[in-house]
């Protein structure tokens, strides 16, 4: 009820516009990482009043991950998502651009979409009263009894509440709740130079196939993110059991491994990745998908350049800031949605060049299930890792600790001339501490002009100077 500051609302009417909250700061939680010594507090991972302030200062304010095109090819062609803990729908609208809202009635807060996704929806009825709103939001009709002979009702004043703002890059749609938040483009900076090395390798761009793998595992949304956005170290001693059992050996990447191996990060988007060894794409475990990662490396140097054509399919992965994640390669993309300081939704998909051939693509799809599922022989080592480091810094002496974020403190890498924080060398902390520096400055900062201008932009040099 509209009782105190009644902005545009007529006098004794609901207002019903649009209401996106405003970010504070919160200094002191940005002191629980600590740049200086690369250390972080594990209250980080476990404070209900930290994660209280993530989703007000990250999750309401960054760009975040929808959907992909290829999901919602025609007009009320639908996916439910979440943002942060915000349940959204994503639907695309009859002049083809794609709409995005709170999937929750204005009337008394029920879903108006219960399913996953839809094809060609001519909107969304809501189970309660029988409010019903098209695809681009707006209420359409009540239950047809009451509404329309109170002459007070508004009809034209209520709809699903949008998303702020809905843009995409070459094939990945992504949202933001703030209405004054930086374009998407900028949100990435240079950091594009490094996503088309998986979204523009082909002619025809790419699509997801197979549906979407949903679990849920007992950890904070931020280990799985900072163990894509940087750590290959685990897959030496984690995932020996599950290469072996595919590639009939363990995770060997060779002598020069670490020599070629490089990684970059950008606003905390990160990506570490090495050169030539197709690795990422052999444990998927068929042959034919080596060769093809191989041919389309060559194919790709007209199009990326020698370096980023070198990483197709190589031993990498990535997260852009905060959730959305992948391993190019093994072609498997993930949404880590927070759910409280101690539990996720993971949503996984597989991605593929829509000119791949078909037989291709089904062993990617099939490969993806094999390792990246609930099931998967590398999923399975993560998740429980995630979970023990998650319910073990709840101890209260033991959050007292920090943690340990200083391997490769002075890697950096100057002379190679790529977009971002570069640092030498894949076996290093370098783009996790950037991660953290990220989150801090979140935290930190109520307003997109610091954001933008802190310790984890690009550092100013030519962008793709290196091809
Ligand atoms: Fe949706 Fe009442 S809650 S119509
Ligand atoms: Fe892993």
């Amino acid at each position: 009820m509209c009782e105190g500051d009644c902005k545009g609302a007529a006098k004794g009417r609901p207002n019903m516009k649009p209401v996106y909250p405003k970010a504070g700061s919160y200094p002191d939680f940005a002191k629980l990482v600590d740049r200086e010594n690369a250390q972080v507090d594990r209250r980080v991972f476990t404070d209900e009043q930290v994660y209280q302030a993530e989703l007000r200062q990250i999750f309401a304010r960054s760009w975040l991950f929808l959907a992909h095109e290829s999901q919602i090819p025609n007009p009320g062609d639908f996916v439910r998502t979440s943002m942060g803990e915000d349940d959204v729908i994503v639907v695309r609208q009859r002049d083809g651009s794609v709409n995005a809202f709170l999937n929750s009635c204005p009337h008394r807060g029920n879903r108006v979409c219960m399913v996953d996704a839809g094809k060609k929806a001519r909107g969304f009825i809501c189970n309660y009263h029988g409010w019903s709103f098209g695809i681009d939001g707006a209420l359409r009709g009540t239950d047809g009894k009451v509404y329309e002979k109170d002459e007070t009702f508004e009809k034209a004043q209520i709809g699903l509440t949008p998303v702020a703002q809905v843009d995409s890059y070459k094939g990945l749609i992504f949202g933001t709740f703030d209405p004054d938040a930086v374009s998407l483009l900028e949100f990435f900076g240079d950091f594009t130079y490094y996503l088309d090395i998986m979204l523009d390798n082909d002619e025809g761009g790419t699509e997801f196939i197979g549906g979407a793998i949903k679990s849920e595992i007992d950890c904070n949304w931020k280990f799985p993110a900072e163990n894509f956005v940087g750590d290959i170290l685990h897959a030496f001693w984690t995932h020996q059991s599950g290469a072996q059992a595919i590639l009939g050996g363990g995770v060997d990447l060779g002598k020069r491994y670490d020599e070629l191996a490089f990684q970059a990060s950008i606003y905390g988007h990160g990506i570490e990745t090495n050169l030539d060894k197709v690795g990422n794409t052999r444990t998927l475990g068929y042959p034919d998908l080596v060769d093809y990662a191989f041919e389309l490396s060559e194919k790709a140097k007209d199009r990326l350049g020698e370096l980023r054509a070198r990483a197709i399919g190589a031993v990498s992965s990535c997260t852009v800031f905060p959730n959305f994640s992948f391993l190019p390669g093994q072609n498997t993309f993930r949404v880590w949605h927070p759910r409280g300081p101690g539990k996720i939704e993971l949503v996984v998909w597989t991605l593929v060049n829509k000119n791949a051939p078909d037989h291709i693509k089904e062993q990617y799809r099939k490969g993806v299930m094999m390792t990246f599922s609930p099931g998967g022989v590398f999923e399975m080592d993560d998740g429980e890792n995630w979970e023990y480091s998650t319910r073990v810094n709840q101890g209260f002496v033991t959050r007292q600790q920090p943690l340990h974020y200083a391997l490769g403190i002075e890697s950096a890498d100057m002379e190679r001339d790529l977009p971002g924080h570069i640092h030498k060398g894949s076996l290093n902390d370098a783009n996790q501490r950037l991660f953290y520096t990220r989150w801090a400055e979140f935290m930190e900062h109520d307003n997109w002009t610091d954001l933008q201008n802190g310790a984890t932009a690009a550092p100013k040099k030519t962008a793709t100077a290196a091809e």
